[in-house]
């Protein structure tokens, strides 16, 4: 089975959130369940120096009549094979793939992603006379164009199968409907049926509605999202898409994050052997100022600073989490808000909080690898893979119940630990008292040191690799195809 990934980031080479996480972990982990994985990408500088053995595959005009390349090579990192988009104009730019330095998105995304979309589509249609996908795999509102050109590329020698991977229906790429005119779609694509949203264009819209199955990246997100609470608009049209609509959880890539292997970490450790853990902690909290404190339950969070993530709920609650004794280590960026009063914390609990504003893939490792608790207290959450690096990393993860949080944490409930189900910390309400509740609970656990230790080792010994979910997405290739 061909399969064609279309994504805009993928990890290592390119990462501003989970979706390069399972960028660069799907065409592994698809290779071993028999699928023929090639990826298109624009050609962002940080991927064009990684590709190898390059040749240009076509050049080519943009629908609005810019001149450009196709490139053709292998991702030397990742050893995949890969097309990029070559266009310096509209990818050399420092820093997010998505915004400028005072973080307004590029006034040209639409072409910038369009161009994405419209590639995947060539490429479906026989660009590449050496190879062609009989599916092509799109993920996020950046590849959302994909099927909708594929659906109007007709005389095809082969019908080719699209999938769209919702990982976050919250960016949506909305733009100008003058914007529509640039992309080189039918007319009759800008309305209700197609790719209008409100009166605006919906890069997300045209995944939804054009692709021949909708995947979200956890089962509860696929149910949340047709509830107008959580629809973001789109609910109404997901209901309708109901039956080519499904959830399929995302995994943790072992060869990343993998607490006996780990280049970043102070010190290796295992399910079998914690001796390593505690090092990590002790380390971490001598070099970032906090009281050495073996017994003072370290809470970490690493994630992205945006109201998504409900970490206001963390401000609110951190008295609790001190005036118990325990500790708080952050790393983030994101709203200017939630940075400043996470830095005046910092700076008024120097021994008891660390605050790293920043994105830093090394220190992200040594925070799970450090502490007691990973918090993960989002408003909603798609998936949400820092959850599971915490397990993991023997970091019980402490969670609103939402979306991919549901499916993988089990509350420290009575009947749980007696189950052995538990894996950490579960909280109902999206509130503060909620979470207080919760982290009493982590606390009291933290005080029975053998039940906690019990609960950290199932954690860890869980099975979070991505053969469950690469079967997932073959089986539905299969199928889609059949
Ligand atoms: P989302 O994709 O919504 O940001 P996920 O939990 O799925 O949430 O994935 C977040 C990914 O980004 C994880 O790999 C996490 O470790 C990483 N990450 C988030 N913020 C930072 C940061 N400031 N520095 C380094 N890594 C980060
Ligand atoms: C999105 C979601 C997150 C998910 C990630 C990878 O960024 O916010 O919940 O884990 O994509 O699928």
């Amino acid at each position: 089975m061909n399969v064609l990934q279309v994504s805009a980031e993928i990890f290592p080479l390119l990462k501003t959130g989970g979706l390069a996480d399972v960028a660069g972990a799907l065409p592994g982990a698809l290779q071993s369940v028999n699928c023929q994985v090639r990826v298109v990408l624009p050609g962002f500088p940080a991927i064009m120096a990684d590709l190898t053995d390059v040749h240009v595959l076509a050049e080519l005009n943009a629908p609005w009549g810019e001149p450009l390349r196709v490139l053709y090579g292998r991702l030397k990192t990742l050893g995949v094979n890969a097309y990029l988009i070559d266009l310096p104009h509209l990818y050399h730019r420092p820093g997010s793939p998505y915004e400028d330095a005072w973080r307004h998105p590029y006034a040209d995304n639409h072409r910038r992603f369009a161009l994405l979309g419209w590639v995947a589509a060539l490429l479906a249609h026989g660009l590449d006379g050496h190879w062609q996908p009989q599916v092509v795999h799109s993920h996020d509102w950046h590849a959302g164009l994909t099927p909708a050109y594929m659906a109007f590329m007709h005389h095809q020698s082969m019908r080719v199968a699209t999938v769209f991977t919702v990982h976050n229906l919250a960016y949506q790429g909305v733009f100008s409907p003058a914007s529509f005119y640039e992309l080189g779609l039918p007319h009759s694509a800008f309305g209700v049926n197609g790719v209008e949203f409100y009166g605006q264009v919906s890069f997300m819209k045209a995944g939804l509605y054009y692709a021949d199955h909708i995947t979200t990246v956890s089962p509860t997100y696929a149910r949340e999202i047709q509830t107008p609470a959580q629809g973001c608009g789109f609910d109404g049209l997901l209901r309708t898409r109901a039956s080519a609509l499904s959830g399929i959880l995302n995994a943790v890539d072992d060869a990343v994050w993998n607490p006996a292997t780990d280049p970043h970490v102070s010190d290796h450790f295992d399910a079998d052997n914690t001796a390593g853990k505690a090092r990590c902690k002790a380390t971490l909290q001598a070099d970032l100022g906090l009281s050495v404190q073996a017994d003072a339950p370290l809470f970490g969070v690493v994630s992205r600073l945006t109201d998504q993530k409900g970490l206001h709920l963390v401000l609110g609650a951190l008295d609790a989490i001190l005036s118990r004794g325990g500790q708080l280590v952050l790393l983030g960026t994101g709203e200017a808000h939630l940075e400043a009063l996470f830095k005046a914390r910092a700076a008024q609990y120097p021994h008891a909080v660390s605050v790293r504003i920043g994105y830093d893939e090394a220190y992200a490792h040594r925070i799970f690898s450090a502490t007691d608790v990973t918090l993960v207290p989002s408003q909603f959450e798609p998936c949400g893979l820092t959850q599971m690096y915490g397990l993991k990393y023997g970091s019980l993860p402490l969670v609103h119940r939402v979306g991919g949080l549901a499916d993988t944490v089990v509350d420290c409930s009575l009947e749980n630990l007696a189950d052995g189900r538990a894996n950490g910390f579960v909280f109902d309400d999206f509130s503060q008292q909620a979470l207080e509740r919760a982290i009493a609970r982590a606390f009291a656990l933290y005080a029975r040191k053998s039940e906690w230790d019990t609960v950290r080792a199932h954690g860890m010994r869980q099975d979070l690799g991505w053969q469950s979910a690469a079967r997932q997405y073959a089986a539905l290739y299969q199928h889609l195809c059949a």
